[in-house]
């Protein structure tokens, strides 16, 4: 990518999107301007990054330079969407402005900034081990270039799935929230083992590496996952005392409503 590239906000998920590309030399460390708010945030980049990338304070003049910038990464809280200044794009209108932001819809961003390209994208934390999944909704009038350019900022770290605005809600409540329920329950599983005197690390390597497990014989066995839950569960055993008690307490519809409740909450952002 032989773009410069405006990275606003260069938080957790900014630099777990930017840093492979940096490594792998997809973008070169003097094409990276990014902006952040605080002092803190600012020496610590330039301290302990492992790029010499361009990076300064939101309120400083200098900041401005990432107005010239052909690519846009907005990587901000969404509850600080009202505190960035509008990007007057001084260079030229038509301008990639990718946002990352949960919730935050296109017509907010178009109507935010209004001399760009607006895309919007979902993508989650497993992204900083290469396992990533993304979700790109484009705005009106994106160029294939800038699709293309879009879906290499992601790639390398996730499979990428293109769709309406409509699904996004949804997709972050699944994959981005995702990650979040799946620790609750490694955590909760390895308390009932701890629970029956297992000892805390051994209960949760033993939760972890059965979900790993059970996950590679649903990905590379032919059979579905009420087959795989029928496979293990025998008349009067063990399983179906455990099902049992997990239907009892209505674990089932707690999972979808939670799934129902990230999605609701995302569609406030808008
Ligand atoms: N965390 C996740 O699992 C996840 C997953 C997918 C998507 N997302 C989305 O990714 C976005 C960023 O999340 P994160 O976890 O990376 O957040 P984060 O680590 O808190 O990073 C936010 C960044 O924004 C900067 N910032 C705040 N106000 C600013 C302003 N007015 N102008 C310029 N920069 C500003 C912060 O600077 P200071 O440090 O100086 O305050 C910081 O660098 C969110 O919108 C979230 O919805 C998050």
């Amino acid at each position: 990518m032989t773009h410069k590239i405006a990275i606003i906000g260069f938080g957790n998920i900014a630099k777990a999107i930017v840093t492979p590309l940096l490594d792998k030399k997809l973008i070169q460390p003097e094409n990276v301007y990014c902006v952040v708010n605080s002092e803190k945030s600012l020496e610590n980049i330039k301290k302990n990054y492992k790029y010499k990338i361009n990076v300064y304070k939101s309120s400083s003049k200098d900041s401005k330079v990432i107005w010239d910038c052909q690519v846009k990464l907005l990587s901000i809280k969404p509850q600080n969407f009202n505190d960035i200044s509008e990007l007057h794009d001084i260079k030229g209108k038509d301008s990639l402005l990718v946002s990352i932001l949960a919730g935050v819809s296109l017509n907010r961003l178009t109507q935010k900034f209004p001399n760009h390209k607006c895309v919007r994208v979902v993508t989650n934390i497993p992204i900083t081990v290469g396992k990533g999944l993304t979700g790109i909704a484009w705005g009106e009038e994106i160029t294939k270039d800038q699709k293309q350019m879009t879906k290499k900022l992601f790639e390398n770290t996730s499979k990428v799935y293109e769709f309406s605005e409509d699904y996004l809600d949804t997709f972050l409540a699944l994959t981005s929230s995702g990650p979040a329920i799946i620790a609750l329950i490694i955590e909760a599983l390895s308390d009932g083992g701890l629970s029956g005197g297992l000892p805390k690390k051994l209960s949760e390597e033993l939760v972890i590496e059965m979900i790993i497990g059970t996950i590679i014989l649903i990905k590379e066995s032919k059979i579905t996952i009420s087959e795989l839950k029928n496979l293990v569960t025998s008349p009067g055993g063990t399983t179906i005392s455990a099902l049992r008690v997990l239907e009892k307490k209505s674990i089932r519809s707690a999972l979808i409503e939670s799934i129902v409740s990230a999605s609701n909450r995302s569609k406030e952002f808008r």
